[in-house]
């Protein structure tokens, strides 16, 4: 497309959380820890993008096919002329299937913690969509929120793909989809959520032989390098995630290759040799356990779709 004819579209900040606060009490903390939100810079979204890519990480492809299947059905129910607000939209390329579905949609909202890269693909998407309302949001899907209607008021459905449901404990996701459920005011939620299966697949998913797992695990570090002037040496710490099948999830961490002493915004911070930083959990869910934290939230689940390897689900759920 011309890019004269490109329509610009505004980006609007909400509140979102700070780095250098969330990350200096992180690492305060016994045992270290750093919020997953915070791999969702630019570059880390960047590097997400290309784990979806990986022969290995079966979710991006499994959901996708499941959208294209089942894009009719799920067009039905949701209906004509709605908003779809996506939480943590990232690269706006699974909503293109439910934007090519859907009848006559009057408006995507997509919001994602990551500003520049947000701003950088809505470009794409509004010169692939030259008439549909695009509203994009930064902002932190994790705080209280409040996105107010568009002027005439369509209906508002949740579109929350990829299984980052499962970066949450099962009581912090059981807190969120109630927020959200209050946000959709009456409507509609379609959410993607990995399943339960065999720990070797689910431990290759997440330790890649490309490394590039491990590069988006290092890229908080090195993100707080870039942003805190902070002096992380990459090669002092190793991405380790392995799955804790108890627990039914994956659990990710940068743990300190030898002793030594790190300054993230002019504070001093010690790590032991073999001492770990909790990076990431990614849970997992069997399609009646997710249903059932789905209706403990306040939604009704409604239809469920899965693969034939049972690898991911998608739900429709009703308010
Ligand atoms: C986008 C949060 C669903 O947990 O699988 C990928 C993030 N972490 N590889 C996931 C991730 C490591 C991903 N989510």
């Amino acid at each position: 497309m011309d890019s004269r004819l490109a329509r610009a579209v505004p980006v609007t900040p909400l509140i979102t959380g700070n780095f250098a606060d969330c990350l200096t009490a992180g690492l305060s903390r016994s045992p270290k820890e750093i919020p997953c939100k915070y791999f969702y810079d630019a570059e880390g979204s960047r590097l997400f993008d290309a784990i979806c890519a990986l022969p290995e990480y079966y979710q991006t492809r499994t959901e996708t096919a499941l959208l294209r299947r089942h894009a009719g059905k799920i067009a039905a129910l949701i209906g004509p002329g709605v908003e779809i607000l996506e939480f943590g939209a990232g690269s706006l390329r699974k909503v293109r299937i439910l934007l090519d579905a859907l009848e006559a949609p009057s408006a995507y909202t997509p919001l994602d913690i990551s500003g520049a890269y947000l701003a950088e693909v809505v470009r794409t998407l509004a010169a692939d969509y030259p008439a549909l309302r695009l509203r994009p949001l930064v902002g932190d899907f994790t705080l209280p929120l409040s996105i107010p209607a568009l002027a005439d008021d369509p209906r508002r459905i949740g579109f929350f793909p990829g299984g980052t449901i499962g970066n949450f404990t099962p009581d912090a996701a059981r807190t969120l989809l109630r927020r959200m459920r209050g946000v959709l005011n009456g409507g509609g939620l379609l959410v993607g959520v990995d399943l339960v299966k065999d720990p070797a697949r689910l431990h290759a998913a997440y330790n890649d032989a490309a490394g590039v797992t491990a590069a988006f695990n290092k890229n908080l570090l090195a993100r707080a390098n870039r942003e805190l002037g902070a002096d992380f040496d990459l090669d002092g710490f190793a991405h380790y995630a392995p799955y804790n099948p108890t627990q039914q999830r994956i659990e990710m961490y940068l743990v300190s290759l030898r002793r030594q002493s790190v300054t993230v915004a002019g504070r001093r911070f010690d790590f032991a040799q073999g001492e770990a930083v909790h990076t990431e959990d990614s849970h997992k869910y069997t399609l009646d356990s997710f249903r059932g934290l789905a209706a403990q939230a306040g939604f009704r689940p409604r239809a469920v779709w899965t693969d034939p390897e049972r690898l991911f689900s998608l739900h429709w759920l009703e308010s």
